[in-house]
């Protein structure tokens, strides 16, 4: 399938939004993360990445083909920020994750780390099914929004406190399935 080209802006829900991280720049961060994670991961054993859905499903799916060598994908969805441009602080679990994860290397892989509870929630969660080892990925992450201490193993892009859509992050449930990244332009 050809690409298709991502537009300079683009409008979601009446607002106009401008280009902040272009499909080849994000590309070109998961495969060196991808590459990062086959390297760590070498001795250990196959890691499983769990993708907290429903932003990380695009970020989990492109981590997982940046990874050469065996590994695993289990989905936790959760909910935080309902329809709106900021987080409600309210970590509500919808679906957890189906396989065990006793002595696995498991890796909880995020779109974006906001205020990170819904990072430290997962991480919480998963710690208590005594896995192996357990480490965190976020393809963003928003230093001065973070309300919580959450250690991130692999950070794609630290990112200034901006509302961002595309590539699985979504506006109202909109926008998931722009191949870029875009910033609400008066913020930009
Ligand atoms: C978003 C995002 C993270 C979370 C980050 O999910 O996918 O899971 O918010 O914010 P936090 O660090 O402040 O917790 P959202 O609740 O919007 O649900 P979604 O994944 O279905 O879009």
């Amino acid at each position: 399938m050809p690409a298709v080209a991502a537009p300079d802006t683009v409008t979601c829900r009446g607002e106009r939004f401008q280009l902040y991280l272009d499909e080849d720049t994000i590309q070109a961060r998961i495969l060196e993360l991808g590459q990062q994670i086959e390297a760590d991961y070498a001795e250990l054993g196959p890691p499983i990445l769990i993708g907290v859905l429903n932003g990380a499903f695009m970020f989990t799916a492109d981590l997982m083909r940046a990874i050469p060598g065996d590994c695993e994908v289990d989905f936790y969805k959760l909910s935080s920020y309902g329809d709106a441009k900021t987080s409600s602080g309210q970590v509500t679990e919808l679906k957890d994750v189906d396989a065990k994860l006793e002595g696995r290397h498991v890796i909880v892989v995020e779109d974006i780390v906001d205020t990170g509870l819904s990072m430290r929630y997962v991480l919480d969660q998963i710690a208590t099914r005594n896995p192996a080892s357990l480490r965190a990925a976020t393809l963003l992450r928003k230093p001065d929004a973070a309300k919580v201490d959450v250690e991130v193993d692999y950070v794609g892009f630290d990112i200034d406190n901006l509302f961002v859509i595309g590539y699985g992050l979504d506006y109202g449930q909109l926008a998931r399935n722009l191949r870029a990244i875009y910033v609400l332009e008066e913020e930009g």
